[in-house]
């Protein structure tokens, strides 16, 4: 549905984005991750038409819309990292303030407020003062607003920072409900662990360029040379760590607690005459498995790894 084409962005001589190549598929969530300055929000306000690039399209089913951003905003509805202060507005009239923007029918919005205000869960707090709304409850309110135009594609700057956890838990829970409706997103974030639960597809972007693009499991595969196995025995036995040490694939051995864990880089047949060594042995198991990489662990190697290669 959308595909961003050799996208670069000057800020004098600058280069905030250096050719930035991206493509999101309908009804996916996607999740921009990066660390500070990476370009992030700098691609996300020119997908909105609301930052205009200095080379490259931007095409949404198939049209560029690179040159006409007026057309953009129409098909986009985009929630900023930062939403300035609103005295004296209530909330029904700032989402009827940005109903107006949107050009809808006035007869049409008490219905639409309400369906909004609604998935935000923020109908009690209607006649509230925008003022007076919690930060968590704010940021409900922005996302609300910015789907009056019933846009297909939601572009969502960090909507889950500040958030204490129950308040983020919350947001996902919307931005489920939203993708269930089959709004495609993309989110930002610095919670890496976050989107990954979140999201179908992740870009990693770094210094104004997208490193890695796909599902969440492509790129743990993609990065992760070694996988990390974590066995847990009934009884801690003390052949077990020496028995380990002899394979030649296994470094890095860890015990924790009741646990041990090490890194592996053999297949899965060596993987498999390891737990029957191990059973041959009389070693009672209770679990051997892999351990899911971390997101964050896979963040700082592959960014880690591009600062080295500079
Ligand atoms: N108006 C501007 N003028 C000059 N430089 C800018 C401007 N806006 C952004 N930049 C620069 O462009 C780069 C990318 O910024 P951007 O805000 O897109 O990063 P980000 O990935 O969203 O970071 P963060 O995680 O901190 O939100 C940064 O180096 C930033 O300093
Ligand atoms: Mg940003």
């Amino acid at each position: 549905m959308l595909e961003i084409q050799g996208l670069v962005k000057k800020y004098g001589n600058f280069k905030a984005l250096d050719n930035l190549n991206l493509s999101v598929e309908r009804g996916s969530v996607f999740g921009f991750v990066g660390p500070n300055g990476a370009g992030k929000t700098t691609t996300m306000k020119i997908v909105s038409g609301l930052l205009s690039a200095t080379e490259g399209s931007v095409i949404v089913d198939g049209k560029d819309y690179s040159r006409d951003p007026e057309k953009l905003k129409e098909k986009i509805g985009y929630m900023p990292d930062f939403f300035g202060v609103y005295d004296n507005l209530k909330v029904m009239e700032y989402m009827d303030f940005y109903c107006g923007a949107y050009y809808i029918p006035y007869k049409d919005r008490p219905k639409l407020i309400e369906n909004l205000l609604e998935i935000v869960d923020l109908k009690e707090k209607k006649d509230f003062y925008v003022d007076s709304l919690s930060r968590g409850m704010k940021q409900r309110l922005c996302l609300a607003r910015s789907l009056v135009h019933d846009p297909e594609l939601l572009i969502l700057d960090e909507p889950a920072s500040g958030l204490d956890p129950r308040a983020r838990v919350e947001m996902k829970e919307i931005l489920k409900d939203l993708s269930a409706m089959g709004k495609t997103i993309i989110i930002s974030s610095h919670i890496l662990s976050e989107l990954s639960e979140m999201c179908t597809d992740i870009g990693i972007f770094d210094k104004g360029k997208l490193l890695m693009q796909g599902t969440v499991n492509d790129i743990l595969k993609k990065v992760s040379k070694k996988k990390i196995i974590k066995l847990e025995p009934l009884l801690l036995d003390e052949r077990i760590v020496p028995y380990l040490e002899e394979n030649p694939y296994i470094s890095g051995i860890i015990e924790r607690n009741t646990n041990i864990e090490f890194y592996f880089s053999g297949d899965n047949n060596e993987l498999s005459n390891i737990l029957t060594g191990l059973i041959k042995k009389d070693i009672k198991l209770i679990s051997f498995t892999e351990k899911e990489g971390s997101l964050e662990e896979i963040f700082m190697q592959i960014t880690g790894g591009a600062e080295k290669n500079d």
